[in-house]
């Protein structure tokens, strides 16, 4: 494994990452998903990711049991909770949001779900228009000052709510926010490249970024190209959404372009989801990728994908990028 600085803390996150989202509580009890998490832990991955809204908090519960389950030592991983959703069935306006309530209610929910005393890191799930960047910046200060949070970030910001963040912690002298969580795969890909350029430099915020949905939610894996396989998760009840996705056009013209990609991935010996993921770990300015998984076979492929980076060479991005047709301007590469 290999590790890589959280932008410009001195946090060492594993390139490889493990997320909660939709698997556990929706898939999985606690020994499929304490399963499953070894199976990446014993891979070198030192970084799983949740959400106060995954199933409910049921995600964070099971987390939590498998945690404690394992027996593995506090000091080697590092464990998050996003707050934004709410936790509850249809939350009430001071069940949700980033007001210093909630803040606060949902980082303690989640410190006794997950069964560890802090939070390594505690993401803001989406910006909240409701509520001043201040009181937030605040309220994520006070949690690092009380010792519950370690560090605090940010998912789905744009830049300029970013910025505000960052000016309104220097103006008051708070702490600044130091990890964005974004989607980032081949065919989504302005945001992490282009309109957060400015924002990984240590002279700005030195941004970290933990990235979301590398393989597009399964897109880019290359088992939806003769159709929906049975036991995908988007048949799962309550991702009616995820399927729409999927059906819409824009999917539509992605799938088109997976043949093409999984035949760059054969000509250089390895898989598409292998391809995929070694494309976003290319990218110096992500810190770790999240990888998701319904089964340990998974695992297994996807944290093999590390030894596909140094394949990726100029000729082979070049022809990613034939494929592709998606750059703007990116900074693909900078620092
Ligand atoms: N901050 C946010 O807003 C946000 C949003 C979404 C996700 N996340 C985080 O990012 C993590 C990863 O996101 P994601 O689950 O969407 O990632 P993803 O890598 O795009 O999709 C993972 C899904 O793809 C399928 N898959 C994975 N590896 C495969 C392989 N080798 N071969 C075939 N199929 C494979 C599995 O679905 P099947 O069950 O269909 O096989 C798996 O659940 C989440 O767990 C969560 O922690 C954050």
């Amino acid at each position: 494994m290999e590790f890589r600085r959280l932008g410009k803390s001195g946090l060492q996150v594993s390139v490889l990452s493990f997320g909660a989202w939709v698997t556990f509580g929706q898939q999985y009890g606690v020994n499929e998903a304490l399963e499953i998490m070894a199976a990446a832990y014993d891979r070198g991955c030192n970084f799983f990711d949740n959400a106060e809204a995954y199933a409910k908090g049921q995600a964070e519960t099971i987390m939590g049991e498998a945690l404690t389950k394992s027996g593995w030592r506090r000091d080697s991983y590092i464990v998050s909770s996003k707050v934004f959703g709410g936790s509850v069935e249809k939350p009430s306006p001071i069940q949700r949001g980033l007001s210093r309530k909630h803040v606060y209610e949902a980082a303690y929910q989640a410190i006794e779900r997950l069964q560890c005393e802090y939070l390594d890191l505690y993401f803001c799930h989406r910006p909240d228009p409701h509520t001043p960047i201040e009181e937030t910046v605040r309220a994520m200060t006070e949690l690092i000052q009380r010792g519950d949070v370690l560090y605090w970030g940010t998912s789905e910001w744009s830049a300029t709510e970013l910025m505000e963040a960052y000016a309104v912690a220097r103006q008051y002298d708070l702490i600044p926010p130091t990890m964005e969580q974004p989607q980032y795969n081949m065919f989504h890909r302005y945001r992490v490249e282009n309109e957060y350029a400015r924002l990984y430099h240590p002279d700005t915020i030195g941004l970290g970024t933990t990235i979301w949905s590398p393989l597009a939610s399964g897109l880019l894996t290359g088992k939806y190209n003769d159709g929906v396989p049975a036991d995908a998760r988007i048949n799962l009840p309550g991702y009616e959404w995820l399927k729409a996705m999927f059906e819409s056009e824009t999917s539509k013209a992605r799938l088109a372009k997976v043949p093409a990609l999984a035949k760059i991935a054969a000509d250089i010996g390895t898989t598409m989801p292998k391809l995929a993921l070694a494309w976003c770990l290319k990218n110096p300015n992500v810190s770790t990728v999240i990888t998701g998984a319904s089964r340990v076979s998974q695992v297994e492929e996807n944290f093999d994908a590390l030894a596909v980076v140094p394949l990726l060479t100029d000729d082979v991005m070049a022809a990613i990028e034939a494929v592709l047709q998606n750059k703007e301007h990116s900074l693909h590469g900078a620092s």
